[in-house]
């Protein structure tokens, strides 16, 4: 993933694992994909031990660090790249607030979890990149560069 004007249209959303057990994948690809995002890449991965910490590196002195990695490599997560005009902006208000206690009932922490359970295990639901930095740092962590695949979609022409 290469180029500045590229990376602020491209977000890592993660389903965590409380996500994927309650069966909400769907719900939770429809909710990015009916606002007119496009999904570029998605897969299935069981984060290995120490992969956690690669992916929270900035979080190791928070009290939850060990928590929060620990709950990210202990089942299936569905890790997805989403395209599109303001998507890392937009899906943030989406997934909306750490606590889904905080959230509103229009977003995804806030319709579709009660609370966090502070420190282990972090019951939120989902991740999204906060920055397209972090975006772009965190999809060539999850990703290899033969993953990411670039398509246009006929969709395109009635959404912009
Ligand atoms: S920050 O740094 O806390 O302000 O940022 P935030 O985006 O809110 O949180 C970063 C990640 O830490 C998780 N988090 C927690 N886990 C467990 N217990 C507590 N108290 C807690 N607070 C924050 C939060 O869910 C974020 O992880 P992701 O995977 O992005 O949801």
């Amino acid at each position: 993933i290469s180029g500045e004007a590229h990376a602020a249209k491209i977000i890592f959303i993660a389903i965590k694992l409380n996500g994927v057990q309650r069966g909400l994948i769907s719900e939770i690809i429809s909710q990015f994909q009916c606002k007119g995002f496009k999904l570029v890449v998605i897969k299935i991965v069981v984060p290995s031990k120490d992969f956690p910490k690669k992916h929270y590196h900035d979080l190791k002195e928070r009290p939850f660090f060990n928590g929060l990695c620990d709950f990210l490599s202990s089942g299936p997560i569905v890790a997805m790249v989403w395209e599109g005009e303001g998507v890392i902006k937009y899906g943030r208000k989406l997934i909306r607030a750490t606590d889904p206690k905080k959230s509103k009932p229009g977003t995804i922490r806030g319709y579709l979890a009660i609370v966090l359970i502070i420190l282990f295990p972090c019951k939120n639901i989902i991740h999204g990149s906060d920055r397209p930095e972090t975006a772009k740092d965190e999809i060539n962590l999850w990703f290899k560069p033969r993953e990411l695949v670039s398509y246009s979609s006929n969709a395109e022409k009635w959404i912009y």
